[in-house]
């Protein structure tokens, strides 16, 4: 890391960048344009939708400069192309797509020396260097959600995902920790990169609560299972023999019973947790014991909380990337998973999804009433 803060933005550009180019290293074209599932993007528009909001905000809105192909935005707008359109769209691909992205990241180097990312900086979407944090956020972002799919490509291979595997820690429980009663400050300060949604810090009361130290394991979901007869995670065949193996990237590997359950809904995660004589915690619960919990960043804990404008939010910079999503359809998850960045896990981040979706990296953790 360099002192000189237009360099040290630069230097983690390129390494966003380069762990980008390294999840989609071992696939030939053909399988970045494959369409595996309805529910995700095929690789080469997620490539291509990386470069292109990266055009928009860090060459065209603050760079002041015109659009390299004023069609290409049409088609990598999230809102306006549902996922499963999205194989269909006359997007960039294989050679063309490629030199798109080295086009977009040399425009944006050439702007970043001409800009002012002082602290004071008069334009927000400058101060504190804003934007590049939100860039580097989005493309760490994409980078999970390229590994959402990445499960499903049968033989996919990759160190990368190899090492984060390995850290996977074992989660005994059921030990638990004690929140006593009381306000507690919840979301993001003023200072430091943070999304609309995370903001602003507000108190909140709450009663006595009492939350596990650690998320629940695939041991104890397969009790559910044996008990209840619940649906296994996605990705889980029967092994023949009673036992379970985990499918995913086309890999037929034993289920370890120590590791953080992923992959299941929040339906399946709210029947656990009753099951278990407990319930999901609220998402402001998760945060006010988040300095007490274990294992967080190995899988996305499912919350009880719908994914609702804390008060006095203000969209900031655009309102597609929280405000159209607020409302009871969507679950919040907290935490973050194997999958997840380090720099985009912290403690007021907020991920959400609809509640029947398994094909993130999500688990739970219970609580209950003190
Ligand atoms: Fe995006």
């Amino acid at each position: 890391m360099t002192a000189n803060p237009k360099a040290a933005i630069a230097e983690r550009l390129a390494e966003a960048r380069e762990r980008t180019l390294e999840l989609i290293a071992p696939l030939d074209d053909a399988q970045l344009n494959t369409v595996f599932s309805p529910i995700l993007s095929p690789l080469a528009w997620d490539l291509g939708h990386i470069a292109n909001f990266e055009e928009l905000w860090l060459v065209q809105t603050i760079g002041g400069r015109e659009s390299m192909d004023g069609e290409l935005g049409r088609f990598y707008d999230a809102i306006e192309n549902p996922r499963k359109t999205r194989g269909e769209l006359p997007i960039l691909r294989d050679a063309e797509l490629r030199s798109y992205m080295a086009d977009v990241r040399e425009r944006t180097l050439e702007v970043l020396e001409t800009i002012d990312i002082a602290a004071d900086a008069e334009d927000p979407l400058l101060r504190e260097g804003f934007v590049y944090e939100m860039l580097l956020a989005h493309e760490l972002q994409h980078n999970e959600t390229m590994l959402q799919l990445l499960q499903m490509v049968p033989g996919y291979e990759s160190a990368l995902v190899e090492d984060l595997l390995a850290l996977q820690p074992s989660v005994p429980g059921p030990d638990t920790v004690v929140v006593p009663a009381g306000v507690h400050e919840i979301g993001a300060g003023e200072r430091g990169f943070a999304y609309d949604n995370e903001r602003g810090r507000h108190p909140v009361e709450l009663a006595a609560f009492e939350i596990d130290r650690t998320p629940v394991s695939n041991g104890a979901y397969i009790e559910l299972m044996k008990d209840a007869g619940a649906e296994p995670p996605l990705y889980w065949e029967p092994d023949g023999d009673g036992g379970w193996i985990d499918t995913a990237r086309g890999r037929r590997a034993a289920i370890d019973p120590s590791h953080p359950v992923v992959h299941v809904s929040w339906e399946q995660a709210d029947a656990f947790a009753r099951w278990a004589g407990k319930r999901l915690p609220s998402e402001q619960e998760w945060e006010a014991a988040r300095p007490h919990l274990d294992g967080v960043g190995h899988a996305w804990e499912w919350t009880a909380s719908d994914f609702l404008a804390y008060p006095g939010f203000k969209a900031f910079p655009y309102p597609e990337y929280s405000e159209v999503f607020f409302g009871p359809e969507h679950k919040v998850l907290r935490g973050g998973s194997w999958a997840t960045h380090p720099s985009v896990a912290r403690p007021s981040f907020r991920n959400w999804d609809l509640p029947q979706r398994r094909q993130i990296f999500s688990g739970l953790r219970c609580a209950r009433d003190a």
